[in-house]
């Protein structure tokens, strides 16, 4: 296996991983009856899958070998929403780090489907990031207001909160995947 498949499949636990955990995130957050961010998390679980289908296909259309690699149980508790979301923030940064890792083999060896395929992962890192930090932001100020916090949730479950953040930040979150 070459250096690039290898990154590439290395990387899939990346997004397996980050999967399995907005899930378990997911979970505590409906435990908690909080069920717009529990929902948000669901869709970020499912919408990780996608990515990893994005790479598996790149390897099968280049006739590069897919190798599923195991992924760790995930965490199942927070000690508050704003750790959960800090959690989330890290865990989008250590993501984008592997995608620029895998970036840099691909310029190294100018494989040029390569960087276009991942052009896409670079974008949407930067939504990612940007998105897991906004929420932060947010939940610091609603610190642990209770009315804050389900002022917040409820905003998840009816949609409004991305588009609160589209205009804040100018990010459009219809374009994220
Ligand atoms: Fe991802
Ligand atoms: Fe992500």
């Amino acid at each position: 296996m070459n250096e690039l498949t290898s990154a590439i499949n290395n990387h899939l636990a990346c997004e397996f991983q980050a999967s399995h955990t907005y899930l378990a995130m997911s979970i505590w957050l409906r435990e908690k009856d909080l069920i717009g961010f529990s929902t948000y998390m669901e869709t970020k679980s499912n919408e990780e899958r996608t990515h990893a289908s994005r790479m598996i296909a790149f390897l099968v259309d280049n006739d590069e070998k897919v190798e599923l690699p195991s992924i760790n149980a995930p965490d199942y508790e927070w000690d508050s929403l704003e750790a959960l979301f800090s959690n989330v923030y890290s865990m989008e940064k250590e993501v984008t780090a592997s995608i620029n890792h895998i970036y840099g083999i691909a310029e190294r060896i100018n494989n040029r489907p390569a960087t276009v395929m991942l052009d896409w992962f670079i974008d949407e890192q930067v939504k990612e990031e940007s998105e897991a930090r906004f929420i932060c932001k947010r939940l610091k100020l609603a610190n642990t207001n209770t009315a804050a916090m389900l002022l917040l949730d409820q905003q998840f479950f009816d949609g409004t909160f991305l588009a609160n953040m589209q205009s804040a930040s100018g990010f459009s979150p219809a374009t994220a995947a």
